[in-house]
């Protein structure tokens, strides 16, 4: 089984960008700890700054994986592109979000990925991407 990681902005400062919200562990850490966990799977992983770049890893691994974790991260709520891109894919995504975004911002609870994914986790911080993983498995 092949999944697919693809985290969006801001989210490579993971650790370190404001901890109280999303804790203190690296992605590089939990993603290390999620591996030696499900050696059986393959699970690769991406990360950018970039919306373009987002739209072209969904495009490269939608045809070709069994399911994608995405935290499209603040592009969530703006991006009409990487909505468009999950739609246009075959392989399903789960929608993650570590904070409880329901219970933040207004504009926090607008999502244009929302309605193109399988579903939404949210709020169980980096647990919610071992969540995402045993639904595809
Ligand atoms: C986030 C929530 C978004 O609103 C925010 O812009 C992020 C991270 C989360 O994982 O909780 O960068 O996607």
């Amino acid at each position: 089984m092949k999944i697919s990681i693809i985290n969006g902005p801001n989210l490579n400062l993971l650790g370190i960008r404001e901890p109280g919200i999303y804790g203190r562990q690296t992605f590089e850490d939990f993603l290390k700890d999620l591996k030696d966990k499900y050696p059986a799977i393959q699970i690769d992983y991406f990360q950018s700054n970039v919306e373009g770049e987002l739209v072209t890893e969904l495009q490269r691994v939608g045809f070709a994986y069994d399911g994608i974790l995405m935290n499209a991260a603040g592009y969530t709520h703006t991006s009409v592109a990487i909505g468009d891109a999950i739609a246009a894919i075959k392989t399903p995504v789960i929608e993650i979000h570590i904070s409880n975004v329901a219970a933040r911002e207004e504009f926090r609870q607008n999502s244009l990925i929302a309605a193109k994914s399988v579903g939404t986790i949210a709020g169980l911080g980096l647990k919610g991407y071992e969540l995402g993983l045993l639904y595809f498995l």
